[in-house]
């Protein structure tokens, strides 16, 4: 296990996948600042400095690279533990890996791969909503904060040192043959709702109907069940 901090950076999941090559397995680099942050499609991700966790964590065993989407559900599960042990009351996953608490998102991760002939690495990037209390909103998404929920400042130290031992912890079990998978669908946040999707360029309704196996999605979608993968959709509750 290697801890790297750096006060700034432009993006944590960019600097590993830069030097991914010079670190060990299960490197996890955190700063304070990251000016250029990455979320998921395309998106920017902004977090005030200081106030909350932002970090990536390095895989390079190919038998978890290669469990990419159980991966994915497997890191937004480890921060709901670590939420819950906080005493925050029903946090939820957001298929494919989002964290939500009261319809708010506290957490945002994004998974991203190297491949050259083969698949290198994966890198999981984390930024949970710490002790930030005002959020520039999207118009589809409200944020919130460990702040806002438990109106108390956390420890950032000690919080980074349990999300990071809980990771590591999961993901040691996970090699071992732990399935996780009854655990992630009891938290599922989308289960029963009715959305509208971006599915093949068009916008649509559908109704969720849970967390697959394979942690696809199972959404019932003009008249058919049919399974999501996360790279084609975008949801509009
Ligand atoms: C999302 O919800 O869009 C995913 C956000 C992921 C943000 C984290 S912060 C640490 C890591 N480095 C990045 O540039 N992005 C991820």
């Amino acid at each position: 296990m290697k801890k790297l901090f750096f006060e700034m950076i432009d993006s944590t999941n960019a600097y590993l996948i830069d030097h991914y090559k010079d670190l060990e397995d299960m490197t996890f680099l955190s700063t304070d600042y990251q000016y250029r942050g990455r979320g998921r499609m395309g998106r920017t991700w902004m977090s005030e400095k200081g106030k909350n966790l932002t970090f990536s964590l390095l895989v390079k065993d190919p038998d978890m690279m290669k469990e990419y989407r159980s991966l994915s559900a497997l890191s937004a599960f480890s921060i709901i533990e670590v939420l819950k042990d906080y005493g925050i009351a029903d946090p939820g996953l957001k298929w494919p890996n989002d964290v939500y608490v009261k319809d708010a998102k506290i957490c945002g991760i994004l998974l991203e791969g190297v491949s050259h002939e083969e698949l290198e690495c994966v890198i999981i990037g984390i930024g949970l909503n710490v002790n930030e209390e005002d959020f520039d909103e999207g118009f589809f998404q409200k944020a919130t904060s460990m702040k806002l929920l438990l109106k108390k400042e956390t420890n950032l130290e000690e919080l980074k040192d349990a999300v990071y031992q809980r990771l590591a912890e999961n993901i040691e079990k996970m090699k071992r043959g732990e399935d996780f998978y009854e655990e992630i669908i009891a938290c599922d946040y989308l289960k029963g709702k009715r959305a509208y999707c971006h599915i093949d360029g068009e916008e649509k309704p559908i109704e969720v109907l849970g967390i697959d196996h394979d942690y696809s999605l199972k959404v019932f979608c003009e008249g058919e069940q049919r399974n999501l993968s996360s790279s084609e959709v975008t949801f509009h509750i």
